[in-house]
C-alpha cells in the first residue's frame, strides 16, 4: 500500500540540485519581452499628469502602456471588479501601478519603469482602522453580524467580567519565488500561460475576460510554485493579465516578475485587525456570554476580504464551547496594499481573539490557562441529535481536544514544568520564562460550498505507465505526491510509477484554488474516482478472461492476481488495449454534506475540523524584550495521514510560520501610507536559527470520521494556528514580572515585550 507511507516529496531531487523549473526557468524564445510596472509614490490622490517620455526612451523599451492606451482597462480582482491593471487616474494606494513598461531585458524595464514623471494631486489617505471608522469606509454596508444567545444579558449577569482591545499585526507571505507569469502567443490569437499561481482556472478566467476571448483559447499551465501560502490565490492575476494584453499585442512572448521589493510593495498580504472583547465568566473561568468586534482593515480592494473574515468569525470559538456569543465583523477599505489571503485565511485572527480572552481570563482568576482552557472545551465525540453546537450552529460531533490536550500535556510534561518554570522566575530578575499549551480546531472545507468540487484525469498508457493529472497546484506542500500516492494504491503500483504532471487547464477544467487546505481532499477523492473507473475496467476484462468474477481481481505489488494467475501490471495494460479497453478517465468529486448560509451565519459550512496543540516554552530578556523559544511540543491531528513525512513537515513549517506571524514579523507603514518593510533587510521571517531548539512533533493518527480520502484530514492551514502557543508563552513570562495583566499585542516584539512588561510592572 503506497497511501500513509512517509515517501519523500517526489520533487525534492529536483528542488536541491536545481533543476525543479520554475515560471522563471522556463526557456523563452528569444524575442520574449520583459515587463514591469511602474508604481504610485501617493497613497490616495489624482494623478494629473503622467509624462512617460523618458521611459519610452530608455535603452531596451520596446512599448510603454499606459491608462490611455485602453479603451477598457483589464480588470485583475477575483470577483468584486474593483482592481483596474493600471490606475486610470484615480490612485487608491502607494505602489498602485500607473503605467507597464515592456523592454528586451527584465532589467531594461525595471529601470525604465523609474524614469517616469508624474504629478500627483494628493488626498489625505484614510490608513488606519481608526481612519476607516472615522470615515465610514468599509466594504459593505456595515458590519456583519451573527449571535446565539443573548451574550449582552448573559455577560451583565456574570459575577466576574473581562474586557479588552487586541492589536493583531498582518503578514507578508514571503513566498521565496515571488510572483511571476509568462504567455505565449499561439496560432489565432489563443494563449499559453505559465503562472506562479494557486488557482489556475481564474488566470485563464481572467485573461480570457481581459481580451475578450473565450476560455478555450486561453490554456494556463502550473508545474509548481516557490511557496503560495494564500498570496498566490489572487495575486497573480494582474501578472499574467499583464503578459497575455502584451502578448496580444505585440505577437511577442512576454514574462513579468516582480523583484522583491516590487512584490511587497504591490502585492496583499494578512489582514491585520483590531479585537474589541468582553467576557463574562465563573468562578471556573467558564465564559457565560461573549461579545467580539473584529475590525478589519482590507485595504484597497475588496478581493478575499469578505470571506476571510468570515473565516475569522467562523473560528471565533476555537475550541470552546460559548453558549451566548454575538460577533461582529467590519470591513474596511483604507489606502493601503489590499490584504488578501494568507494560511488559515482569517482563521488565524479569529482563533487568537478567543485565546487571548482564555488568557485573560485565567490571569484575572489566578488559575492555569490550561484549567480555564479546558473548563471551556466543546464535549467529546458526540452524535449529531446532543452535540454541542458552534456560533454558528454546526454541531461539533468530532470533538478530539480532550484527548489531545490530556496526551499532549503528558507528553510535554507540561504540569510539572509550569511549576519548574515558576519557582525559577522566582530567583531570576532578569530573565523570566513562560509556558503555554494552546488549542486548534480548524473547519475543512471552502465557504463558498460551490468551491468544495474538484477534477482528475488520469491515463494508462499500454506499457503500463501512468499519467496523472488534477486540479490541485504544488507550492511545496507535497499535494502531488500525496495524490500519486492515492492513485498508485489504487492500482496496487509503486508511487514511484506515477508521472505526476503540471497542473494544466486544458486537462482539468473549471478547477477551484488550491487552498483551504483541501487540496489532497477533493483531488485525492477525484482521483482515486478516476483510478477505480479504469481498475474496474480493466478488471472487468481480465476476469472475463479467467471466466471469473471481477470482484476477484487483484491489483497488488505491481502486479494484477486473477483465477490463481499472476501478470505484471504493464502487460494487462497492453492486453487491455488490444482488446480495446478505454484506459483513460477523468474522475470528480464533490464534497457531500456541506449547507451554509452567510448570511445568517448558520449551517454547516465544514466536512470536519482538524484539530491540534501546542505547547511552548520561551524566555524573555526584561532589560530588552528579547525572546525566543527554548522548546515547543506539537501533537497535529492528520487523521490517517496519507504520508507521514509530509504532514510532519507541514505541521513544522505552519507552526513556525505562526510563530513568525506573532512575533517577529512586522508591518510598518508610515504616515504617508508606505510600507516601510518591503525587503528582508527590515522585515523579519523566522531564520533556521529561530527553529526551537528542542522540537517534538507527532501526529495524532486517528481516522477521520467522515468519509474523506484515505480518512485522512486536511494538514496545510491548521498547524498554523499552533504557533499561538508562542504568543501566549510570552504573555504568561511578561506575567511573571508583575500584577497587572501584560495584554500583548501581536506581533509580540521586542518593543511590545518591553512595553507590557513595563505594564506588567504598573510602571506605565
Ligand atoms: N506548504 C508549503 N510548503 N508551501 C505553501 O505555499 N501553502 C499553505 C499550505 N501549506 C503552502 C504550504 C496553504 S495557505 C494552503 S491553503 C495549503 O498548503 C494548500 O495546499 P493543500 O490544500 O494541498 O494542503
Ligand atoms: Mo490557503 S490561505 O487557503 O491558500
Amino acid at each position: 500500500m503506497s497511501m500513509g507511507k512517509s515517501l519523500p516529496h517526489d520533487a525534492a531531487p529536483l528542488h536541491v540540485t536545481g533543476q525543479a523549473r520554475y515560471v522563471d526557468d522556463i526557456p523563452l524564445p528569444g524575442n520574449a519581452l520583459h515587463l514591469a510596472f511602474g508604481l504610485s509614490t501617493i497613497a490616495r490622490g489624482r494623478v494629473t499628469a503622467l509624462d512617460l517620455s523618458a521611459v519610452r526612451a530608455a535603452p531596451g523599451v520596446v512599448a510603454v502602456y499606459g491608462p490611455d492606451d485602453f479603451a477598457e482597462m483589464p480588470d485583475c480582482s477575483p470577483s468584486a471588479h474593483d482592481e483596474p491593471m493600471l490606475s486610470t487616474g484615480e490612485v487608491f494606494y502607494l505602489g498602485m501601478p500607473l503605467f507597464l513598461v515592456a523592454a528586451d531585458s527584465h532589467l531594461a524595464a525595471r529601470r525604465a519603469a523609474r524614469l517616469a514623471r508624474v504629478s500627483y494631486d494628493a488626498a489625505a489617505a484614510i490608513l488606519t482602522v481608526d481612519d476607516a471608522l472615522a470615515a465610514n469606509s468599509r466594504f459593505e454596508d456595515g458590519p456583519v453580524i451573527w449571535a446565539k444567545g443573548d451574550a449582552a444579558r448573559a455577560i451583565d449577569a456574570s459575577p466576574h467580567v473581562v474586557d479588552g482591545r487586541f492589536e493583531v499585526g498582518g503578514q507578508e507571505h514571503f513566498y521565496l519565488e515571488g510572483q511571476v507569469a509568462a504567455c505565449l502567443p499561439l496560432e489565432g490569437g489563443d494563449l499559453l500561460i505559465h503562472s506562479s499561481t494557486q488557482h489556475p482556472t481564474e488566470i485563464q478566467h481572467k485573461v480570457a475576460h481581459a481580451l475578450h476571448l473565450p476560455m478555450s483559447a486561453v490554456r494556463v499551465e502550473v508545474r509548481r510554485m516557490g511557496g503560495g501560502f494564500g498570496g498566490k490565490e489572487s495575486q497573480g492575476n494582474a501578472l499574467a493579465i499583464a503578459c497575455a494584453v502584451v502578448a496580444a499585442r505585440t505577437g511577442r512572448p512576454a514574462k513579468m516578475r516582480y523583484d522583491r521589493d516590487d512584490d511587497m510593495m504591490i502585492t496583499g498580504k494578512r489582514h491585520d485587525l483590531r479585537i474589541l472583547y468582553r467576557a463574562g465568566f465563573d468562578d471556573q473561568g467558564r465564559i457565560t456570554g461573549l461579545e467580539f468586534t473584529h475590525l478589519f482593515r482590507c485595504g484597497w480592494a475588496q478581493d478575499l476580504s469578505l470571506p476571510v473574515a468570515d473565516r475569522a468569525m467562523l473560528h471565533a470559538d476555537n475550541c470552546y464551547h460559548l453558549p451566548h456569543i454575538r460577533i461582529e465583523s467590519h470591513r474596511l477599505k483604507t489606502h493601503t496594499q489590499s490584504a488578501t489571503a494568507f494560511r488559515g485565511f482569517g482563521g488565524p485572527q479569529g482563533m487568537v481573539g478567543i485565546e487571548r480572552v482564555m488568557d485573560h481570563i485565567a490571569h484575572t482568576l489566578g488559575r492555569d490557562p490550561l484549567e480555564v482552557r479546558r473548563a471551556n472545551f466543546y464535549a467529546g465525540m458526540q452524535t449529531p441529535a446532543v452535540a454541542q453546537s458552534t456560533p454558528y450552529f454546526m454541531p461539533v460531533e468530532d470533538f478530539a481536544g480532550h484527548e489531545i490536550v490530556a496526551a499532549l500535556a503528558a507528553s510535554s510534561d507540561y504540569a510539572a514544568r509550569r511549576a519548574a518554570i515558576a519557582a525559577w522566575n522566582a530567583t531570576s530578575p532578569i530573565l523570566k520564562r513562560g509556558i503555554a499549551l494552546t488549542p486548534v480546531k480548524f473547519g475543512i472545507s471552502f465557504t463558498l460550498t460551490h468551491l468544495n468540487q474538484a477534477g482528475a484525469l488520469v491515463h494508462v498508457y499500454q506499457d503500463g505507465s501512468i499519467h496523472l493529472n488534477h486540479g490541485g497546484t504544488e507550492m511545496g506542500q507535497g499535494l502531488f505526491q500525496k495524490v500519486a500516492q492515492v492513485a498508485a494504491g489504487v492500482f496496487g503500483v509503486d508511487a514511484a510509477q506515477i508521472k505526476i504532471t503540471a497542473t494544466d487547464t486544458g486537462k482539468v477544467p473549471n478547477t477551484s484554488a488550491t487552498a483551504a487546505s483541501s487540496g489532497s481532499d477533493l483531488n485525492g477523492m477525484a482521483t482515486q474516482a478516476a483510478c477505480v473507473t479504469i481498475r474496474d475496467r480493466m478488471a472487468d476484462f481480465i476476469a472475463g478472461k479467467h471466466q471469473v468474477k471481477p470482484d476477484t481481481v487483484r491489483f497488488e505489488g505491481g502486479m494484477v492476481r486473477v483465477a490463481g494467475e499472476s501478470y505484471d501490471f504493464a502487460r494487462v495494460a497492453m492486453w487491455a488495449y488490444q482488446a480495446r479497453v478505454s484506459l483513460s478517465s477523468t474522475g470528480f468529486y464533490a464534497t457531500p454534506k456541506l449547507q451554509w448560509d452567510r448570511k445568517a451565519g448558520k449551517g454547516r459550512p465544514f466536512l470536519y475540523f482538524a484539530y491540534g496543540a501546542a505547547v511552548t516554552e520561551v524566555v524573555i530578556d526584561t532589560l530588552t524584550g528579547e525572546n525566543r523559544i527554548l522548546r515547543a511540543d506539537l501533537l497535529h491531528d492528520t487523521g490517517a495521514s496519507l504520508n507521514p513525512a509530509l504532514d510532519i513537515g507541514q505541521v513544522e513549517g505552519a507552526y513556525v510560520q505562526g510563530a513568525g506571524w506573532l512575533t517577529t514579523e512586522e508591518l510598518v507603514w508610515d504616515a504617508k501610507g508606505r510600507l516601510t518593510t518591503h525587503a528582508p533587510s527590515t522585515y523579519k521571517i523566522p531564520a533556521f536559527s529561530d527553529r526551537p531548539p528542542v522540537f517534538n512533533v507527532a501526529l495524532w493518527g486517528r481516522p477521520n470520521r467522515e468519509d474523506t480520502v484515505g480518512k485522512s484530514k486536511a494538514v496545510g492551514e491548521p498547524p498554523f494556528m499552533l504557533g499561538i502557543s508562542v504568543l501566549h508563552a510570552l504573555s504568561e513570562a511578561v506575567a511573571a514580572c508583575g500584577p497587572a495583566y501584560p495584554a500583548l499585542d501581536a506581533p509580540a516584539t521586542p518593543e511590545r515585550v518591553l512595553a507590557a512588561v513595563a505594564r506588567a510592572r504598573g510602571d506605565v
